[in-house]
């Protein structure tokens, strides 16, 4: 069992969209998924919607908790139920995304190539790390950071810069591998389903989504 929270108080930076396709991946390997948003807003819980009315096998349980107290308290009163837990909370500094933080194993953090992406990891998103990790303590969490939304060509200059500018964040470690923005990962993700389980399959967001799932659970 994990509790992993997918989480940048920036909004829009592929949060549910990774939480997706992680989510139903991993139900996809055989595991017991529950996909808990956090988020007032319905993306993730839109997207599995669908996957159900699609009548789609392996399903991702989903249940909603966008206040913080309830997420903690729900979420560890199911946390033997699954192999899994993934939590998606919204773009910004939030009860749920606080109270995920607390009761975490892993927290990632999709982010986005540009400037203004940095100047909010280093204005919002670092400080409330920094505060979450005083009241953790001695049981820190594990905090990964990875591309999303990556320019196509791997060696960008945009991606680079990015990729070294987080680097320079001692709050998480930069992942080796870059999701990249591609409409196969956008649509699949809206539809509720894996990049595997797209038609006509875009081999690389599968090696993409793949590779993150590996760095993730081994
Ligand atoms: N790897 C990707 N390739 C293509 N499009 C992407 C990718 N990741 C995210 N997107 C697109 O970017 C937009 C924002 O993504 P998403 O909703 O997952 O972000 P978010 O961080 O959950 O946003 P919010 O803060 O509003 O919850 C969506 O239109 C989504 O389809
Ligand atoms: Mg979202």
């Amino acid at each position: 069992m994990s509790i992993i929270v997918i989480g940048n108080t920036k909004g829009g930076v592929g949060k549910s969209t990774n939480t997706i396709q992680v989510a139903i991946g991993r139900a996809i390997q055989g595991k017991d998924v529950l996909l808990v948003n956090g988020d007032r807003q319905s993306s993730s819980s839109n997207a599995i919607g669908r996957r159900d009315l699609a009548g789609l096998t392996p399903s991702v349980t989903l249940v909603a908790y966008p206040d913080g107290e309830q997420l903690r308290t729900q979420v560890l009163r199911q946390v033997d139920k699954y192999d899994d837990i993934i939590i998606d909370v919204g773009g910004r500094d939030s009860s749920a995304f606080r109270h995920a933080m607390m009761i975490a194993d892993v927290m990632i953090v999709p982010i986005a190539p540009g400037n203004f992406e940095l100047d909010a990891l280093e204005d919002e998103l670092v400080p409330l790390i920094d505060e979450i990790q005083a009241v953790r303590a001695d049981n820190p969490l594990p905090i990964y950071a990875f591309l999303n939304m990556a320019e196509p060509k791997q060696f960008s200059s945009d991606n680079l810069a990015t990729r070294r500018s987080i680097e320079n964040f001692s709050q998480f470690k930069l992942l080796d591998l870059n999701v990249t923005k591609r409409k196969s990962i956008a649509t699949a993700s809206a539809l509720g389903l894996s990049v595997t389980e797209m038609k006509p399959r875009d081999p690389k967001a599968v090696r993409e989504v793949d590779t993150l799932i590996k760095a993730l659970f081994g």
